[in-house]
């Protein structure tokens, strides 16, 4: 049984940080949002209530029952949860009379506080709040202030059975120089919880929870040569071996040789996978289309078509097996109000209602960082785990306009250019995503003596970390003027290349 903690989510925009912070303390955490029962199990050691948009005052502001879960397990309040534990029990909180949003000055009133073990005297703690607890209810003692704060933090003993505890500051942000080590205070030395959850740990018991799931019957599974789904792929497959089949198609999009190469790296994988050359299928259907949702449209479905009747000559498969991974399922506290909304995604686009078949997800309650750590545990090949995101719809949404099978070339060679001359420079890994961007315009030029009237090719490379936001890479213009050279010299029909300065927002990082 892995133990575990629950976060609930309040609709802060730091919750998923707090998860973060505890399985990188190899602690397994889940977050739900704090509007739905809590399932109780043996497993759950320990609950936080994250912070919050919300001020406990508010008529909507969603309350949980905390003397319940005290009942039950240690419970740490963070912000708005901290907030909510004072009011809940008597205290008062107030809009507070100082500033108390950025860096602050946290020091613990008692050595012998286990929730302030290792941590210096006097601690850099991050807060971001509007309101403040202005009276602390009896039970609650006082166990750090800042200049501004008198409860900085705080816990009782009496309340419930087990203790509760407050922070008033973000703990799960770095800024918060040791919330870490507070963070991993509450649930070793509070929870009693074991760090145990390894990239190790998880691989073996994914393996027997697919074991015990799947038992002997047929896996199928669509590969796209990202992380994700090779990721998951190798799991099931250390589980149930053949009877996982997997399934790798060719839409003419990919990069170029990809699709090659990369079937032929998930054969030495030992994989049990089928490719599949439907490029002509895809070119047909988008012959013509510009607008950037039709093609997205077109080829979600062709893909869904093409891989059905894979699966269909298969005969028998009884679960369909996905890359989906924990951001995309994580539900969310809508901060319009305290109701639940999910946000529900699906690799592979419709595949699971369309197709009736269990669900297979070994990833689905990882972090990307996670799934790259456990792809490390399993051996899987850095041609895998160190490589740039690329989006589903391939090349299809980097040539502007519509789509010829000659385009589609004239960018793979150009985009191989670009990428090529990332990694031979080292600047690959420095790299959050790269590509090159097709530009529907032609422009006049001179190659030798002869005039020319060719295309023109953007170059995209952005620094993120979660694509979410994304700055332009600030490469040096010697290499930049190299890969517009090799481009220019060995890309037929391209005569002229420019350097993409955009950030995301106001500008996103494909161009459609
Ligand atoms: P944008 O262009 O929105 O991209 O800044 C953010 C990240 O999402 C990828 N992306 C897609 N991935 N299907 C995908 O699978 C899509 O339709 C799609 N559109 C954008 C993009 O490559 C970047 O990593």
């Amino acid at each position: 049984m892995t133990e575990k903690i629950l976060i609930l989510d309040f609709g802060s925009q730091y919750t998923q940080l707090i998860a973060r912070c505890i399985r990188e303390l190899n602690v397994y955490c889940e977050i739900q949002p704090c509007t739905k029962p809590i399932q109780w199990e043996d497993s759950i050691k320990g609950i936080i209530l994250s912070g919050s948009p919300f001020s406990v005052n508010d008529p909507q502001a969603p309350v949980v029952d905390i003397k319940a879960m005290g009942d039950r397990v240690p419970v740490l309040g963070v912000c708005y949860g901290a907030q909510l534990m004072a009011k809940v029990f008597g205290g008062d909180v107030a809009k507070s009379a100082h500033r108390e949003y950025g860096r602050a000055s946290l020091e613990h009133n008692d050595k012998e506080e286990p929730l302030f073990y290792d941590i210096s005297l006097t601690s850099q703690v991050w807060m971001s709040h509007a309101d403040t607890i202005t009276r602390l209810p009896e039970a609650f003692l006082p166990i750090a202030h800042t200049e501004n704060i008198p409860v900085a933090a705080f816990k009782s003993h009496t309340l419930s059975k087990h203790p509760l505890l407050g922070i008033q500051f973000h703990a799960e942000v770095t800024h918060s120089l040791e919330g870490k080590q507070i963070l991993r205070n509450f649930l070793v030395h509070i929870c009693g919880i074991h760090q145990e959850w390894t990239p190790a740990a998880f691989v073996q018991e994914t393996v027997s929870r697919i074991k015990a799931q799947v038992g002997d019957k047929k896996v199928v599974m669509a590969l796209s040569g990202g992380v994700d789904s090779t990721v998951a792929a190798e799991l099931i497959h250390k589980a149930i071996g053949g009877n996982l089949y997997c399934v790798f198609v060719d839409n003419g999009l990919l990069r170029k040789n990809e699709f090659e190469t990369v079937l032929d790296s998930y054969k030495h994988m030992g994989l049990n996978v089928k490719g599949v050359n439907a490029k002509d299928l895809f070119y047909g259907q988008l012959s013509g289309v510009k607008d950037p949702e039709e093609k997205r449209k077109i080829i979600g479905r062709l893909f869904i078509e093409v891989f059905q009747q894979e699966s269909a000559e298969l005969k028998d498969i009884a679960f369909l097996g996905q890359g989906t991974i924990y951001p995309d399922v994580i539900e969310s506290v809508s901060v319009n109000g305290p109701s639940a909304t999910i946000k529900s995604h699906h690799n592979v686009g419709g595949l699971p209602e369309k197709m009736k078949m269990g669900l297979v997800e070994p990833l689905r309650f990882l972090f990307k960082d996670e799934v790259r750590r456990v792809g490390k545990e399993i051996g899987i090949s850095d041609i895998f785990l160190a490589r740039h995101p690329f989006p589903g719809p391939g090349l299809a949404i980097r040539i502007l306009g519509d789509i010829t099978p000659e385009k589609v070339t004239m960018l793979q060679e150009a985009d191989a250019v670009w990428i090529d001359n990332l990694k031979e420079s080292g600047l690959y890994n420095q790299v959050w995503q790269a590509g090159t961007i097709l530009l529907p315009v032609q422009s006049v030029g001179v190659m030798g003596d002869e005039r020319t009237y060719e295309f023109t090719v953007a170059l995209r490379a952005v620094t993120s970390t979660d694509g979410m936001t994304a700055d332009w890479a600030h490469l040096p213009y010697e290499f930049l003027a190299k890969v517009s050279n090799d481009i220019i010299n060995k890309v037929k029909g391209i005569n002229r290349v420019v350097y993409d300065i955009s950030s995301k927002p106001p500008a996103t990082i494909e161009w459609e």
